[in-house]
Protein backbone atom coordinates (compact mmCIF):
# COMPACT_ATOMS: atom_id res chain seq x y z
CA UNK A 1 0.00 0.00 0.00
CA UNK A 2 1.48 3.62 -0.94
CA UNK A 3 0.11 6.66 0.19
CA UNK A 4 1.11 10.21 -1.72
CA UNK A 5 2.20 13.30 0.47
CA UNK A 6 0.96 16.53 -1.05
CA UNK A 7 2.04 18.63 1.50
CA UNK A 8 1.33 22.01 -0.83
CA UNK A 9 1.96 25.33 0.33
CA UNK A 10 2.62 27.78 3.67
CA UNK A 11 1.40 25.89 6.86
CA UNK A 12 1.12 22.68 5.00
CA UNK A 13 4.56 21.41 5.19
CA UNK A 14 4.63 21.97 8.51
CA UNK A 15 1.18 20.60 9.29
CA UNK A 16 2.10 17.35 6.93
CA UNK A 17 5.73 16.85 8.40
CA UNK A 18 3.39 16.55 12.02
CA UNK A 19 1.58 13.81 10.99
CA UNK A 20 4.27 12.20 9.04
CA UNK A 21 5.78 11.64 12.96
CA UNK A 22 2.38 10.29 13.83
CA UNK A 23 2.21 7.31 10.69
CA UNK A 24 5.53 6.70 11.29
CA UNK A 25 5.26 5.59 15.23
CA UNK A 26 2.36 3.47 14.44
CA UNK A 27 4.76 1.56 12.30
CA UNK A 28 2.55 0.35 10.01
CA UNK A 29 4.81 -0.23 7.34
CA UNK A 30 3.01 2.05 4.67
CA UNK A 31 5.07 3.48 1.84
CA UNK A 32 5.46 7.12 1.18
CA UNK A 33 6.10 9.37 -1.56
CA UNK A 34 5.94 12.96 -1.74
CA UNK A 35 5.83 15.29 -4.67
CA UNK A 36 5.31 19.03 -4.58
CA UNK A 37 1.59 20.45 -5.68
CA UNK A 38 0.18 23.98 -5.48
CA UNK A 39 2.34 27.30 -5.52
CA UNK A 40 5.85 24.80 -4.44
CA UNK A 41 5.29 22.86 -8.06
CA UNK A 42 4.11 25.84 -9.92
CA UNK A 43 8.26 27.48 -8.80
CA UNK A 44 9.19 24.23 -9.18
CA UNK A 45 7.60 22.95 -12.64
CA UNK A 46 5.47 25.52 -13.79
CA UNK A 47 2.36 23.88 -13.02
CA UNK A 48 0.56 23.50 -9.99
CA UNK A 49 -0.77 20.06 -10.62
CA UNK A 50 2.50 18.58 -12.75
CA UNK A 51 2.16 15.12 -14.91
CA UNK A 52 4.17 13.98 -11.81
CA UNK A 53 2.05 14.66 -8.84
CA UNK A 54 -0.92 13.78 -10.64
CA UNK A 55 0.43 9.78 -11.90
CA UNK A 56 1.68 9.70 -8.12
CA UNK A 57 -1.80 10.80 -6.69
CA UNK A 58 -3.81 8.15 -9.22
CA UNK A 59 -0.95 5.34 -8.33
CA UNK A 60 -1.42 5.56 -4.62
CA UNK A 61 -3.85 4.17 -2.44
CA UNK A 62 -4.46 6.90 -0.57
CA UNK A 63 -3.39 10.55 -0.79
CA UNK A 64 -2.10 12.75 2.16
CA UNK A 65 -2.71 16.34 1.16
CA UNK A 66 -1.66 19.73 3.11
CA UNK A 67 -3.15 22.92 1.20
CA UNK A 68 -2.16 25.03 -1.42
CA UNK A 69 -1.99 28.88 -2.08
CA UNK A 70 -1.00 31.82 -1.28
CA UNK A 71 -2.17 35.81 -2.58
CA UNK A 72 1.64 35.88 -4.08
CA UNK A 73 -0.14 33.70 -7.35
CA UNK A 74 -3.09 35.71 -7.29
CA UNK A 75 -1.74 37.53 -10.60
CA UNK A 76 -1.59 34.15 -12.26
CA UNK A 77 -3.87 33.22 -14.67
CA UNK A 78 -6.37 31.28 -13.45
CA UNK A 79 -5.13 27.80 -14.79
CA UNK A 80 -2.08 28.01 -13.50
CA UNK A 81 -2.98 29.28 -9.31
CA UNK A 82 -2.06 26.91 -6.91
CA UNK A 83 -6.02 25.98 -6.17
CA UNK A 84 -6.41 24.19 -9.57
CA UNK A 85 -4.02 21.57 -7.83
CA UNK A 86 -6.92 20.23 -5.39
CA UNK A 87 -9.15 21.02 -8.15
CA UNK A 88 -7.89 19.24 -10.99
CA UNK A 89 -6.93 16.26 -8.20
CA UNK A 90 -10.63 16.02 -7.05
CA UNK A 91 -11.72 15.80 -11.21
CA UNK A 92 -9.18 13.69 -12.36
CA UNK A 93 -9.43 11.43 -9.55
CA UNK A 94 -13.47 11.47 -9.51
CA UNK A 95 -13.04 12.37 -5.74
CA UNK A 96 -16.55 13.23 -5.82
CA UNK A 97 -17.50 12.61 -2.17
CA UNK A 98 -16.63 15.30 0.73
CA UNK A 99 -17.14 13.88 4.36
CA UNK A 100 -16.39 16.91 6.18
CA UNK A 101 -17.47 16.20 10.43
CA UNK A 102 -17.84 18.88 12.85
CA UNK A 103 -17.24 17.64 16.11
CA UNK A 104 -16.76 19.56 19.31
CA UNK A 105 -14.89 18.75 21.68
CA UNK A 106 -15.66 18.96 25.22
CA UNK A 107 -12.25 20.69 26.13
CA UNK A 108 -12.44 22.95 23.24
CA UNK A 109 -16.14 24.34 23.63
CA UNK A 110 -15.03 27.65 25.18
CA UNK A 111 -12.98 28.04 22.04
CA UNK A 112 -16.53 28.17 19.81
CA UNK A 113 -17.51 31.74 19.08
CA UNK A 114 -20.96 30.71 20.32
CA UNK A 115 -22.32 29.77 23.90
CA UNK A 116 -20.84 26.93 25.42
CA UNK A 117 -24.55 25.13 25.76
CA UNK A 118 -25.34 25.36 21.74
CA UNK A 119 -22.33 23.24 21.25
CA UNK A 120 -21.30 21.29 23.74
CA UNK A 121 -21.61 17.97 22.25
CA UNK A 122 -21.73 19.15 18.48
CA UNK A 123 -21.25 15.89 16.16
CA UNK A 124 -22.11 16.70 12.26
CA UNK A 125 -21.38 15.50 9.14
CA UNK A 126 -21.25 17.47 6.38
CA UNK A 127 -21.39 15.31 2.78
CA UNK A 128 -19.96 18.23 -0.10
CA UNK A 129 -21.02 16.91 -3.49
CA UNK A 130 -17.16 18.02 -4.55
CA UNK A 131 -16.76 17.28 -8.74
CA UNK A 132 -19.75 19.52 -10.21
CA UNK A 133 -21.95 22.10 -9.66
CA UNK A 134 -20.66 26.15 -10.63
CA UNK A 135 -17.13 25.01 -9.74
CA UNK A 136 -17.16 22.90 -13.07
CA UNK A 137 -20.02 23.39 -14.92
CA UNK A 138 -18.92 24.53 -18.20
CA UNK A 139 -19.25 27.24 -20.41
CA UNK A 140 -18.21 29.88 -18.29
CA UNK A 141 -15.93 32.69 -18.99
CA UNK A 142 -15.87 36.46 -20.05
CA UNK A 143 -18.20 37.87 -22.84
CA UNK A 144 -19.73 40.53 -24.28
CA UNK A 145 -23.56 40.75 -23.12
CA UNK A 146 -26.33 40.55 -25.73
CA UNK A 147 -29.02 41.19 -23.15
CA UNK A 148 -29.47 41.76 -19.63
CA UNK A 149 -29.22 45.46 -17.59
CA UNK A 150 -26.77 46.33 -19.59
CA UNK A 151 -26.60 44.99 -23.09
CA UNK A 152 -23.22 45.35 -24.57
CA UNK A 153 -21.50 45.95 -21.63
CA UNK A 154 -18.37 43.25 -20.20
CA UNK A 155 -19.98 40.49 -18.63
CA UNK A 156 -18.56 37.05 -16.81
CA UNK A 157 -20.79 33.97 -16.06
CA UNK A 158 -20.44 30.35 -14.68
CA UNK A 159 -22.73 27.86 -15.17
CA UNK A 160 -24.46 26.02 -12.64
CA UNK A 161 -25.34 21.81 -13.05
CA UNK A 162 -26.02 18.93 -11.92
CA UNK A 163 -27.17 15.41 -13.65
CA UNK A 164 -29.21 12.69 -11.83
CA UNK A 165 -26.61 10.29 -11.50
CA UNK A 166 -24.35 12.66 -9.76
CA UNK A 167 -27.26 13.44 -7.17
CA UNK A 168 -28.39 10.10 -6.98
CA UNK A 169 -24.43 9.20 -5.65
CA UNK A 170 -24.02 11.90 -3.57
CA UNK A 171 -27.43 10.92 -1.80
CA UNK A 172 -26.51 7.76 -1.57
CA UNK A 173 -23.79 8.15 0.51
CA UNK A 174 -25.18 10.51 2.60
CA UNK A 175 -28.24 8.17 3.37
CA UNK A 176 -25.62 5.44 4.31
CA UNK A 177 -23.66 7.59 6.35
CA UNK A 178 -26.87 8.45 8.33
CA UNK A 179 -27.18 4.81 8.74
CA UNK A 180 -24.35 4.54 10.88
CA UNK A 181 -24.85 8.12 12.97
CA UNK A 182 -28.20 9.24 14.06
CA UNK A 183 -30.73 8.13 10.86
CA UNK A 184 -31.16 12.10 9.76
CA UNK A 185 -30.29 13.86 6.53
CA UNK A 186 -30.85 17.67 6.11
CA UNK A 187 -30.46 17.93 2.03
CA UNK A 188 -29.45 21.89 1.52
CA UNK A 189 -30.74 23.24 -1.61
CA UNK A 190 -31.81 26.51 -3.42
CA UNK A 191 -35.36 25.10 -4.89
CA UNK A 192 -37.30 28.44 -4.54
CA UNK A 193 -35.00 30.08 -7.32
CA UNK A 194 -32.81 27.68 -8.67
CA UNK A 195 -33.79 25.20 -11.10
CA UNK A 196 -30.60 23.39 -10.64
CA UNK A 197 -31.18 22.81 -7.21
CA UNK A 198 -35.24 22.13 -7.39
CA UNK A 199 -33.64 18.93 -9.70
CA UNK A 200 -31.61 18.26 -6.49
CA UNK A 201 -34.45 18.41 -4.09
CA UNK A 202 -36.32 15.99 -6.22
CA UNK A 203 -33.73 13.88 -6.96
CA UNK A 204 -32.56 13.16 -3.18
CA UNK A 205 -36.32 12.35 -2.64
CA UNK A 206 -36.24 9.82 -5.27
CA UNK A 207 -33.17 8.01 -3.21
CA UNK A 208 -34.86 8.90 -0.29
CA UNK A 209 -37.33 5.91 -0.75
CA UNK A 210 -35.09 3.47 -0.75
CA UNK A 211 -34.05 4.40 3.01
CA UNK A 212 -37.55 4.73 4.84
CA UNK A 213 -35.81 3.84 7.84
CA UNK A 214 -33.95 7.54 7.28
CA UNK A 215 -35.45 10.93 8.62
CA UNK A 216 -34.81 13.30 5.35
CA UNK A 217 -35.69 17.00 5.67
CA UNK A 218 -35.22 20.13 3.11
CA UNK A 219 -33.80 23.27 3.69
CA UNK A 220 -32.59 26.45 1.82
CA UNK A 221 -29.46 27.58 2.38
CA UNK A 222 -29.88 30.68 3.66
CA UNK A 223 -31.92 29.01 6.23
CA UNK A 224 -29.46 26.40 6.77
CA UNK A 225 -26.67 28.93 7.30
CA UNK A 226 -28.84 30.74 9.83
CA UNK A 227 -29.63 27.50 11.44
CA UNK A 228 -26.18 26.49 11.90
CA UNK A 229 -25.28 29.16 14.18
CA UNK A 230 -29.20 28.96 15.91
CA UNK A 231 -29.26 25.35 16.80
CA UNK A 232 -26.73 23.71 15.02
CA UNK A 233 -27.61 20.00 17.39
CA UNK A 234 -30.26 19.90 15.83
CA UNK A 235 -28.42 18.63 12.43
CA UNK A 236 -27.08 15.12 11.75
CA UNK A 237 -25.67 14.37 8.05
CA UNK A 238 -25.94 17.94 5.68
CA UNK A 239 -25.80 16.81 2.32
CA UNK A 240 -25.76 20.00 0.06
CA UNK A 241 -23.70 20.99 -3.48
CA UNK A 242 -20.25 21.97 -4.35
CA UNK A 243 -20.23 25.80 -3.99
CA UNK A 244 -23.06 25.67 -0.86
CA UNK A 245 -21.26 22.98 0.65
CA UNK A 246 -17.85 24.92 0.49
CA UNK A 247 -19.57 27.67 2.41
CA UNK A 248 -21.46 25.82 4.60
CA UNK A 249 -18.60 23.79 5.96
CA UNK A 250 -16.37 26.78 6.58
CA UNK A 251 -19.30 27.77 9.26
CA UNK A 252 -19.79 24.81 10.60
CA UNK A 253 -15.89 24.24 11.50
CA UNK A 254 -16.41 27.40 13.12
CA UNK A 255 -18.46 26.23 15.13
CA UNK A 256 -16.14 23.49 16.46
CA UNK A 257 -13.75 26.38 18.06
CA UNK A 258 -11.41 25.99 15.67
CA UNK A 259 -11.23 25.09 11.75
CA UNK A 260 -7.70 23.64 12.85
CA UNK A 261 -9.19 20.68 14.25
CA UNK A 262 -11.14 19.72 11.67
CA UNK A 263 -9.79 16.97 8.92
CA UNK A 264 -11.90 15.83 5.50
CA UNK A 265 -11.82 13.11 2.99
CA UNK A 266 -12.85 13.16 -0.39
CA UNK A 267 -13.95 9.84 -1.50
CA UNK A 268 -14.24 7.85 -5.13
CA UNK A 269 -16.45 5.09 -6.01
CA UNK A 270 -14.13 2.73 -4.31
CA UNK A 271 -13.88 4.35 -1.07
CA UNK A 272 -10.04 5.66 -2.69
CA UNK A 273 -9.55 9.10 -0.64
CA UNK A 274 -7.53 12.39 -0.69
CA UNK A 275 -7.12 13.43 3.09
CA UNK A 276 -6.94 16.99 3.76
CA UNK A 277 -7.33 19.64 6.91
CA UNK A 278 -10.50 21.29 6.01
CA UNK A 279 -8.59 24.81 6.29
CA UNK A 280 -6.12 26.57 3.82
CA UNK A 281 -2.55 27.44 3.75
CA UNK A 282 -2.36 30.46 5.84
CA UNK A 283 0.97 31.78 4.32
CA UNK A 284 0.49 34.81 7.18
CA UNK A 285 1.40 31.96 9.97
CA UNK A 286 3.53 29.73 7.86
CA UNK A 287 6.67 28.60 9.01
CA UNK A 288 6.18 30.57 12.44
CA UNK A 289 5.25 27.34 14.15
CA UNK A 290 2.09 28.37 15.39
CA UNK A 291 -0.36 26.04 13.20
CA UNK A 292 -2.20 23.54 14.40
CA UNK A 293 -1.46 20.14 13.28
CA UNK A 294 -4.34 18.16 14.46
CA UNK A 295 -6.72 18.56 11.55
CA UNK A 296 -3.86 17.11 9.69
CA UNK A 297 -3.54 14.21 11.96
CA UNK A 298 -7.10 13.56 12.18
CA UNK A 299 -7.53 13.58 8.52
CA UNK A 300 -4.99 10.72 8.72
CA UNK A 301 -6.80 8.29 11.08
CA UNK A 302 -9.56 9.38 8.88
CA UNK A 303 -7.45 7.75 5.74
CA UNK A 304 -6.77 4.87 7.87
CA UNK A 305 -10.29 4.31 8.83
CA UNK A 306 -12.16 4.99 4.86
CA UNK A 307 -9.53 4.16 2.74
CA UNK A 308 -6.57 1.76 4.45
CA UNK A 309 -8.88 -0.60 6.52
CA UNK A 310 -6.69 0.06 9.65
CA UNK A 311 -10.20 0.81 12.27
CA UNK A 312 -7.65 -0.01 15.17
CA UNK A 313 -5.09 2.72 14.11
CA UNK A 314 -7.56 5.54 13.55
CA UNK A 315 -9.35 4.95 16.77
CA UNK A 316 -5.49 5.31 18.58
CA UNK A 317 -4.91 8.40 16.74
CA UNK A 318 -8.27 10.03 17.73
CA UNK A 319 -7.66 8.54 21.19
CA UNK A 320 -3.91 10.68 21.69
CA UNK A 321 -5.83 13.82 19.83
CA UNK A 322 -8.48 13.78 22.65
CA UNK A 323 -5.49 12.98 25.56
CA UNK A 324 -3.54 15.59 24.85
CA UNK A 325 -6.87 18.03 24.44
CA UNK A 326 -7.49 16.57 28.08
CA UNK A 327 -3.62 17.40 29.14
CA UNK A 328 -4.40 20.93 28.24
CA UNK A 329 -2.13 21.45 25.49
CA UNK A 330 -3.39 24.08 22.73
CA UNK A 331 -1.93 25.64 19.51
CA UNK A 332 -2.72 29.41 19.62
CA UNK A 333 -6.00 28.65 17.42
CA UNK A 334 -7.54 27.04 20.02
CA UNK A 335 -5.71 28.34 23.10
CA UNK A 336 -7.94 30.04 26.19
CA UNK A 337 -6.96 31.26 29.51
CA UNK A 338 -5.79 28.41 31.86
CA UNK A 339 -3.97 26.17 29.22
CA UNK A 340 -0.55 25.82 27.55
CA UNK A 341 0.22 27.35 24.50
CA UNK A 342 2.28 25.48 22.28
CA UNK A 343 3.67 25.29 18.98
CA UNK A 344 3.26 23.09 15.38
CA UNK A 345 6.52 20.88 16.05
CA UNK A 346 5.08 20.22 20.11
CA UNK A 347 2.13 19.41 19.16
CA UNK A 348 3.33 16.84 17.42
CA UNK A 349 5.56 15.64 19.89
CA UNK A 350 2.10 15.52 22.41
CA UNK A 351 0.46 13.40 20.16
CA UNK A 352 3.38 10.80 19.09
CA UNK A 353 3.87 10.59 22.77
CA UNK A 354 -0.08 9.88 23.75
CA UNK A 355 0.69 7.13 20.97
CA UNK A 356 3.88 5.92 22.83
CA UNK A 357 2.61 6.17 25.84
CA UNK A 358 5.40 8.98 27.07
CA UNK A 359 4.40 11.71 29.63
CA UNK A 360 3.26 14.84 27.95
CA UNK A 361 5.13 17.28 28.61
CA UNK A 362 5.47 20.27 26.34
CA UNK A 363 8.76 20.79 24.79
C1 LIG B 1 -12.10 23.99 0.17
C2 LIG B 1 -11.38 25.16 -0.44
C3 LIG B 1 -11.31 24.97 -1.94
C4 LIG B 1 -12.73 24.94 -2.46
C5 LIG B 1 -10.45 26.00 -2.68
C6 LIG B 1 -9.04 26.05 -2.15
C7 LIG B 1 -10.44 25.75 -4.17
O1 LIG B 1 -12.03 26.35 -0.08
O2 LIG B 1 -11.60 22.85 0.02
O3 LIG B 1 -13.14 24.19 0.79
O4 LIG B 1 -13.32 26.00 -2.74
O5 LIG B 1 -13.27 23.85 -2.61
MG1 LIG C 1 -13.60 26.11 1.30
Amino acid sequence: MKIAILPGDGIGTEIVAQALRVLEVLDLRFETETALVGGAAYEAHGHPLPEGTLKLAQAADAILFGAVGDWKYDKLERALRPEQAILGLRKQLGLFANLRPALCYPQLTHASSLKPELVAGLDLLIIRELTGDIYFGQPRGRRTAVDGHFPGAEEAFDTMRYSRPEIERIAHVAFQAARRRHRKVTSVDKANVLETFQFWKDVVTEVHAQYPDVELQHMYVDNAAMQLVKAPKAFDVVVTGNMFGDILSDEAAMLTGSIGMLPSASLDRQNKGLYEPSHGSAPDIAGKDLANPLATILSLAMMLRYSLDQAAAADRIEAAVQAVLAAGLRTADIWSEGTTRIGTRAMGDAVVAALTGKAMTPS
